[in-house]
């Protein structure tokens, strides 16, 4: 298939010439004026244009400027007399790709005609690979998005497999959590949100470590049990360690039993020193306990529980965080 080049220039012998010698190789648009030229470049396919700069009307670096406008692809040579090669030069800064020098060769012409539509197809060439590694990066991006939820769900069915209520009490607290990261206004990138998400989802693994008649007795924890319940945290983070994408994130998982003023475990970090996501996930994680129903008692009204988050500000809770907790919580 011919190329399709398009000449603009306001002196009919300059107009017949590039006729002469271009006919037979492309299919050739000639126009004595830029705007006439314009709009046929906004409809129809234009490989290689040359622009005359001096023209009555609109002078070529104008039309240039435009055609760049409509289709950075078309490639433009600029044609110039002795008066206007400082332009000329300048319009290699708006994107043309060449400048001729009138009364011009045969032969330079043609060359620099090839050169344009070789460039222009190295353009397109160019884009449609792009193109293509932008589909190949979303594919493996979504592949990506896929192995990182599946990993995640497939430890939720560990956790559920050994306790039903630990499972559903994961999912309530990364919804709290989640509502606390937006209303603190946290600088996370939305890929770091959804990591956040599966790791609060995941913050009490480490109860699979835990013997299920502990996890599941009805009555108060005796010392001894409560010293082995107080391992899950490490034994969480341990089992997640492994697990790269996680990574940023598994510290909240040791550190969510904190407390605020050191009394908390399995540390006895205080204020600053308890990563802020887990001063973040402490606050979501006790207010879902604090809300749901256990065999043992019922779960608390929001009203008295919202009080009791206020009562731990400063104490077993980051203050801050209980402050927006208060505001958002509320239904
Ligand atoms: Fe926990």
């Amino acid at each position: 298939m011919k190329e399709n080049i398009l000449v603009v220039d306001d002196e009919l012998g300059v107009r017949e010439s590039f006729r002469m010698i271009l006919k037979d190789k492309y299919n050739l648009f000639i126009y004595s004026d830029g705007k006439d030229a314009l709009e046929f470049v906004k409809k129809h396919r234009v490989d290689v244009a040359l622009l005359d700069i001096r023209m009555p009307k609109m002078n070529g670096i104008d039309v240039l400027k435009k055609i760049k406008g409509i289709n950075p692809d078309i490639q433009v040579l600029m044609v110039t007399g002795h008066a206007t090669l400082d332009t000329a030069v300048e319009a290699m800064r708006f994107g043309a790709f060449d400048y001729i020098y009138k009364p011009f060769d045969k032969d330079k012409l043609e060359d620099l005609v090839r050169n344009g539509v070789k460039r222009r197809k190295q353009r397109i060439k160019e884009k449609k690979e792009l193109k293509h590694l932008e589909i190949v990066k979303k594919d493996l991006d979504e592949r990506l998005q896929k192995a990182y939820s599946s990993t995640v769900e497939s430890l939720m069915a560990a956790v559920t497999a050994k306790d039903t209520y630990t499972s559903s009490h994961s999912e309530g607290v990364a919804e709290y959590a989640m509502l606390l990261l937006e209303g603190l206004n946290l600088d996370l990138s939305s890929e770091d949100k959804e990591i956040f998400r599966y790791v609060c989802t995941l913050h009490d693994i480490g109860k699979i470590g835990i013997s299920e008649r502990i996890l599941r007795k009805k009555g108060k924890l005796n010392k001894e049990e409560w010293k082995e319940i107080k391992k899950h945290p490490e034994i969480g983070a341990s089992i997640l360690q492994p697990i790269e994408f996680l990574e940023k994130f598994i510290p909240m998982v040791l550190y969510h039993h904190e407390r605020f003023n050191g009394k908390g475990y399995p540390e006895g970090k205080e204020n600053g020193e308890i990563p802020s996501w887990a001063r973040i996930l402490a606050v979501a994680d006790a207010y879902h306990a604090m809300r749901s129903d256990r065999p043992y008692r019922p779960g608390m009204g929001e009203k008295k529980a919202l009080e009791q988050l206020k009562a731990g500000a400063g104490s077993q809770f980051d203050p801050e965080v209980v402050k927006v907790a208060l505001k958002l919580f509320k239904t």
